[in-house]
């Protein structure tokens, strides 16, 4: 095994080639195919951004509404997949475990669209991707009203992307619920930052199960066990864990900062491994949380306690000297409670904005020329030629 290198974590090795995002973390940029991030935030919408991440490139005004029209159709989740939400999974069942059961159980119910062979499931991706992009924020909104005990809404013709799904997780049987447009423009945006972000666990996981040939619908599932740890997409949850904490202790913000400074306790929703200055996304994303506690009129000390800590962190030498800046998950974490989605369902909105970015990479992935199952090699460290031990006499 001399050759081999050690390299943990993957920290230093590029594992494949790709055109799909560019992150400039010195100077805190974010490119989706070449387009800066702040470019699409402020023109484009989460629909629009999915088309160029998987495309490659905007849409005309005719590819849009084909593509538009493919998701709408598939907003509705096969009815005979409704059962799952009545008694199919225990109401304690995480929205994580819903999910990524229910997107995987999605070949089943198309099984013309998957197959395994690669010619075929790319012949069949315009459908196959156009459809998960829908049915991915079905099953999550569907996944709160089930084990809030609500019923089901199901999604509307004629509302935008965003909008709809507002409308599946808030809406009741006689009463509409009209989002205020900041709010839907905030969530849109939320979806939209997090469509792709390179290499990261999830997405890296798509890669590797789609390098094994398996199909879209299994590969993404795949991606959403990833993204649920703590370490990556669960990260948003822990933001408002740390400040209900904080708010249940009496609301001392000077005590979480002095907690954090001697190493006790991390502030949640700061720092970043890549970003060492600004994390673009959360530029954009704080003054979409402005506009939206404005709108809410909030009430919740939570959120007074988050903006408080953020301009303590700010004007904090600890905290300027490490390049110590809140992130994507703090404000889209405060967007979303303000909203009134509940801290369980965080991880699973996450799911929604990364899909383009997960079918992206596995188009890339069944796309290649000349393409090789990822397997990686590791450095033994074990015992070998060990005898086999009859069971007595191993006490
Ligand atoms: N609070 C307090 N101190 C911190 C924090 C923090 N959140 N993050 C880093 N530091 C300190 C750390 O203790 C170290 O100090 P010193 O040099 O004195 O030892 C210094 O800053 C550098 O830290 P590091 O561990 O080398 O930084 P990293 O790049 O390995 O870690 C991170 C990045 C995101 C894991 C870390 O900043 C962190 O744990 N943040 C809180 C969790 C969080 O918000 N995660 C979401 C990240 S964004 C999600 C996404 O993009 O997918």
């Amino acid at each position: 095994t001399g050759y081999i290198t050690l390299d943990e974590g993957f920290g230093n090795t590029g594992a494949c080639e790709s055109k799909i995002t560019y992150i400039d973390g010195e100077k805190g940029k974010l490119f989706y195919r070449g387009v800066p991030i702040e470019t699409l935030a402020e023109n484009s919408t989460f629909i629009e951004t999915a088309y160029l991440i998987i495309y490659g490139e905007l849409p005309t005004r005719r590819q849009m509404s084909d593509f538009s029209q493919r998701v709408l159709r598939n907003a509705n989740i096969h009815e005979s997949m409704m059962h799952f939400f009545d008694g199919g999974f225990p109401f304690s069942a995480h929205p994580m475990a819903i999910l990524s059961a229910l997107l995987n159980s999605l070949g089943s119910y198309y099984p013309n669209m998957v197959t395994n062979e690669r010619e075929h499931d790319l012949e069949y991706f315009d459908d196959a991707a156009a459809l998960l992009i829908s049915k991915v924020r079905t099953i999550v909104a569907m996944s709160y009203r089930m084990k809030n005990g609500l019923p089901l809404i199901y999604p509307k013709r004629d509302l935008g992307y965003s909008q709809n799904f507002l409308h599946m997780m808030f809406s009741e049987p006689y009463h509409e619920y009209y989002p205020h447009d900041d709010i839907t423009k905030a969530l849109d945006l939320i979806l939209l930052l997090h469509a792709d972000h390179e290499q990261n666990c999830s997405t890296s996981t798509v890669r590797i199960v789609a390098s094994s040939g398996a199909n879209l619908f299994a590969s993404v599932s795949a991606g959403v066990c990833a993204l649920w740890g703590p370490l990556h997409g669960g990260a948003n949850t822990q933001v408002i864990k740390m400040l209900e904490e904080i708010h249940r202790n009496g609301g001392d913000v000077n005590k979480a900062i002095e907690d954090a400074k001697m190493g006790k306790k991390r502030l949640m929703g700061f720092g970043h491994r890549i970003y060492k200055t600004y994390d673009p996304r959360a530029m954009i994303l704080k003054e979409a949380a402005q506009k939206v506690l404005k709108v809410v009129k909030s009430s919740d000390p939570v959120l007074d306690i988050a903006q408080t800590l953020a301009e303590k962190a700010r004007n904090d030498d600890y905290f300027i000297e490490r390049n110590l800046y809140p992130n994507v998950d703090f404000y889209s974490g405060i967007i979303m409670k303000a909203i009134g989605v509940p801290t369980e369902m965080f991880t699973a909105m996450f799911a929604i904005g990364r899909m383009p970015g997960w079918i992206a990479h596995w188009k890339e992935v069944a796309e290649r020329v000349k393409g090789r199952i990822t397997r990686p090699r590791q450095i033994y460290q074990g015992e070998i030629d060990v005898d086999y031990m009859r069971m007595r006499d191993r006490e």
